[in-house]
Formats: structure tokens, sequence, C-alpha cells
């Protein structure tokens, strides 16, 4: 049982172990995220089982993912679980390796390129710098109803030496940009969004905390993005 990272959806990002795994797999379970030419890589014999949860649509539940790894694994098949960008974030990595390992199946995780990593190469910027931006953090914009979590450590997102990557954060960002000014972060922060990147209509757009936090009052959200804001965002 491989749990394999695919990178944030362009197939040059997947890693050599992943085009291997997904080479020689039986069977592999993917997200839509984790769908598109990377799964050109799978074996065409395999079976392609699509689990994906979308925010905002129909989603398979999480114990009925589980419920199908562990039953192909148990069969004896080779099977891939391929998760988009790396497993191991924002993935619920924890609670499939929790049934596996309930179940006493063996696995692997195979890292990969995070989308958060390939959105900053695509805008040409690096996620840190020396004195200035120290830190990087990953954080979530939604919780598991969809809102803002209420549990924000804001001292820590509205420090102004740190970069910033938001995943699932279009539709609260409005909300989380009221609280970064509340908590001290100037409204003219550098921000980036950085929309299907590593797919053909890879959108990138260089901005500031507050003209994106008036921009995504109105956007409609059909495709991942990221937020990345820091003193680093908006760097040429
Ligand atoms: C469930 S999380 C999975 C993150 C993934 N494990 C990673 O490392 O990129 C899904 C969120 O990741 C971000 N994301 C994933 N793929 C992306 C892409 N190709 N372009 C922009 N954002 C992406 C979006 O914020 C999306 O809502």
């Amino acid at each position: 049982m491989s749990l394999v990272s695919a990178g944030p959806g362009d197939p040059e990002l997947l890693t050599l172990k992943a085009v291997d795994r997904l080479a020689r797999a039986e069977v592999v379970l993917y997200d839509d995220l984790a769908s598109g030419p990377v799964l050109d890589h799978a074996n065409p014999d395999a079976m392609l089982i699509a689990v994906g949860k979308r925010a905002g649509r129909p989603s398979a539940r999480q114990d009925h993912v589980n419920a199908l790894l562990v039953e192909h694994a148990l069969a004896g098949r080779r099977v891939v679980r391929l998760k988009s960008g790396d497993s191991g974030i924002f993935g619920r990595l924890e609670e499939e390796l929790a049934a596996l390992t309930g179940a006493g199946i063996a696995f692997e995780i195979v890292p990969g390129v995070t989308s958060a990593s390939a959105a900053a190469a695509a805008a040409g910027i690096p996620l840190t710098r020396r004195l200035t931006a120290r830190r990087v953090q990953f954080i979530t914009g939604a919780d598991v109803t969809g809102h803002l979590p209420e549990d924000i450590n804001w001292a820590a997102i509205a420090d102004p030496a740190v970069t910033t990557v938001v995943f699932m954060g279009q539709r609260s960002f409005p909300d989380l940009a009221a609280g970064l000014r509340a908590h001290g972060l100037p409204g003219d922060t550098p921000a980036l969004f950085a929309e299907s990147v590593g797919h053909p209509h890879q959108r990138l757009i260089r901005t500031t905390v507050d003209d994106l936090a008036t921009m995504m009052k109105t956007a409609s959200v059909s495709q991942p993005g990221l937020i990345i804001y820091g003193p680093l965002a908006f760097y040429t």
C-alpha cells in the first residue's frame, strides 16, 4: 500500500517514486485534485476509483475511503492512494493511516510537491528570506464546516515578518483579512493569489491583503486556490 503524493497537477512535478508506484498499481484511489494528466502514469490495467471530496460538492465519506483502502489491500492488490500536493499537508492522511494500521496493513508514504511550493515557484518568489521572513506557516481557511476556524492563533498569522500560506481560504479570506487588520497586520501587506497551479489555466494575481479581500467577496470559487501573504508575496 502506497500513499502517493501527486503534486499540484503538473505531471512533471511527480516524483520518480510516484511514477513507479502508479505504473505498478493494480488499484488507484484518487482525489479530484489528484486527477487529470497525472493519472496517465497509472498502469493502464489498474482499476481507477475516484474518491474526491471537493468543498461544496457531495463527498465520499472518509470512512468509505478508508474501507475501500482496507478492502483492496486485504485482497492482496497493489494499492496506490493518490492525494494532491504533498499528502501530509491538509490531506486527512492520519485518518487513512489509522485505518490501515488498525487493519494491520503495511504502508509507505511517498512525499511530493505541495501546491504551496509550486505556487511560490510559479510566481518566482521564495517562501523565506534571511532576517525578514524567517518563518513560513501553512494554515487552513476552512474548518470542517467550511468556515474560518474559531481557534485561530491571530498573533501568529498577523506577524508581519512571516510568510503565511492559506489553503482552502478563498471564501473565508474577507473575514480572515478583517481579523488580520484587527490584529495589526497592515492592509497593504503583499498578497499572492495562486489558482490552479500546475494546470494549463493557472492564474496568479499579485495584490495586497486588503485588495484581495475585496476581490474575494465577489469571486466565484470553482478552482483550487492558495493565498500567500507576507513580505515576499509580491516580490520582484
Ligand atoms: C485538501 S487541501 C490539499 C493540499 C495538498 N495536500 C497540497 O499539499 O497542496 C486542498 C487545497 O490545496 C490547495 N491546492 C491544491 N492544489 C492546488 C493547485 N493546483 N493550485 C492552487 N491551490 C491548490 C487549495 O487551497 C485547495 O483548496
